[in-house]
């Protein structure tokens, strides 16, 4: 049941005007990033967005500057008419849609390359210049459509950290919003990535998200950080996954924390099943 029909931006300076003329009419206006590939974790974001503005632009480009070589962009799920459908569903007054050449047009050559939060020793250390890709398009998106906020998933927790650092380092005038993880009802995480796994795989896929709240709860009832991090690793290992990280961080600054003493902790895991990837995360009290 689409509520209102949806406006389908190709061009930079079509969504630019529509905001600029939203804002003008004094509608505040929300930008929300994503690569399509739509799923109810998306959808939380565009709802979140409410509370805080009266027009919500989806963007959706699976952008080819954060993807390594070796990396699934050509394989990346492009569901485009289906996620215009769930973009209506929810209400959303806009969606930009730019082809890779409008983004990426012939002589294009400036980098972004974030460091601080972006060099924290989790994701970069197995995808080195994801979140320059990253950076580089969250940059033109922001200046792109010049909306008032914009919202982000605390899913890819340091993605987050990655984008308010560089928002603040380049005085992008867009509040930053960070939206709580969407959950499937046995606790895994919500993702674009998750329709690749068998139903095998699929089952043991909500062992990140337990191992991560029993290891916060053991934490924050005062078991020593080192010692449940060690063991999460291990049983994430047992039940077949290739463990990439399972971290106890700042959850502001992404610094190594040896206890609660110093600051509130932040887990972070990445691991893999199969071909597939996934990352969760987990606040500690
Ligand atoms: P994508 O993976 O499509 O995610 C778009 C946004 O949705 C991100 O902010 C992500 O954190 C959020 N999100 C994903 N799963 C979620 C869940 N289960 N609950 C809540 N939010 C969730 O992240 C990207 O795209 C790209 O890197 C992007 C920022 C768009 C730059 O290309």
């Amino acid at each position: 049941m689409s509520a209102k029909p949806i406006i389908v931006f190709k061009k930079i300076s079509d969504m630019r005007r529509a905001v600029a003329q939203w804002r003008a009419a004094g509608e505040s206006v929300a930008l929300i990033p994503t690569m399509g590939a739509l799923h109810a974790g998306h959808v939380s974001l565009v709802e979140a967005s409410r509370a805080h503005a009266r027009r919500a632009v989806v963007s959706i480009f699976v952008n080819p500057t954060q993807f390594a070589p070796n990396e699934d962009f050509s394989a990346y799920p492009r569901t485009f008419e289906a996620d215009l459908a769930k973009l209506a569903d929810a209400g959303c007054d806009g969606c930009f849609a730019p082809a890779p050449a409008e983004m990426y047009p012939h002589g294009f050559s400036t980098k972004v390359i974030p460091r601080g939060p972006a060099l924290a020793g989790l994701e970069d250390r197995f995808r080195p210049d994801h979140f320059a890709g990253v950076a580089q398009v969250v940059a033109k998106l922001l200046n792109q459509a010049q909306a008032d906020c914009t919202f982000f998933g605390e899913k890819d927790f340091q993605q987050l950290a990655v984008i308010r650092r560089m928002a603040a380092d380049l005085d992008i005038p867009t509040r930053i919003f960070g939206v709580a993880t969407l959950r499937e009802a046995d606790g895994l995480a919500m993702s674009s990535r998750n329709v690749y796994l068998s139903a095998e795989e699929r089952a043991q896929a909500a062992t990140l998200s337990r191992v991560l709240r029993e290891s916060a709860e053991k934490i924050a009832a005062g078991a020593a950080v080192g010692d449940v991090t060690a063991r999460a690793g291990r049983e994430i290992e047992a039940a077949g996954f290739v463990l990439d990280y399972f971290e106890a961080r700042h959850a502001e600054s992404l610094a190594p924390v040896a206890s609660r003493a110093e600051g509130p902790i932040r887990l972070l895991v990445a691991a893999r099943l199969g071909r597939i990837r996934l990352i969760d995360n987990w606040a500690v009290g």
